[in-house]
């Protein structure tokens, strides 16, 4: 390991300053819920809402990072717990590049959440658990994983035969079979107006 010899380089541009630039408080909006819960569909959607109002966003989703930085994890408690720590730290950069990064993974497990959470200033990290019920997501099943998993042909699925620690205190809880995508996606949209009180850019 060589990481005693390294020390951190002071850089001249702050996020501060790349934040000003662009008129936006940068935040990270952390979706979770198991597969199938909606999570893609609404920071889709949240996403498309905050580009209409002028802002620079990033949305990190589970299946096309799985194509390309992590192509090299699968599913086991570690290769997700790794999956976690990476998007974590890709999160944390673009935060810091002045972006409102949006992150669509199921993270199933506390202690990886919670380690994302802690690279984050206070108020940054914004949890949000996409809350559908397992025989819902399950019923719906649109990529058919679930009935494979049932039948004992995909290993380690969450629901099934693997956990999904559900958040404790999430900064906001999106019970999915309460409202419509459009009414999940106003939520988060009226948190984040409340929480860094920013006005759209266009306004
Ligand atoms: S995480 O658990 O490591 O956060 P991630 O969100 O990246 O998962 O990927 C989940 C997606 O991978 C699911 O939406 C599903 O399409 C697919 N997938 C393939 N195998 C599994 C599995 N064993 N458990 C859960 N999802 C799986």
């Amino acid at each position: 390991m060589t990481e005693n010899n390294l020390h951190p380089q002071p850089l001249a541009v702050t996020q501060a300053a790349r934040a000003a630039l662009k008129s936006q408080t940068p935040c990270v909006l952390w979706f979770t819920g198991i597969s199938g819960a909606g999570k893609s569909t609404i920071a889709n959607l949240v996403e498309q809402k905050l580009l209409a109002a002028g802002r620079h966003t990033y949305l990190l989703d589970g299946d096309n990072i799985r194509h390309g930085l992590n192509r090299d994890l699968g599913f086991s408690d570690h290769d997700r717990a790794e999956n976690i720590r990476r998007i974590a730290e890709v999160a944390k950069l673009m935060t810091d590049a002045g972006l409102i990064v949006l992150t669509a993974f199921i993270s199933p497990f506390r202690k990886e959440r919670e380690m994302a959470r802690a690279l984050f200033a206070p108020g940054e990290f914004i949890e949000i658990h996409v809350d559908t019920p397992l025989g819902v997501a399950e019923k719906h099943d649109p990529k058919g994983l679930y009935k494979k998993a049932r039948q004992g042909l995909l290993k380690n699925f969450t629901g099934i035969d693997s956990p999904y620690e559900v958040p404790e205190r999430p900064e906001i809880h999106l019970k999915t079979t309460t409202g419509s995508v459009e009414n999940m996606a106003e939520q988060v949209m009226r948190h984040l107006a409340r929480q860094t009180k920013q006005p759209p850019c266009n306004d």
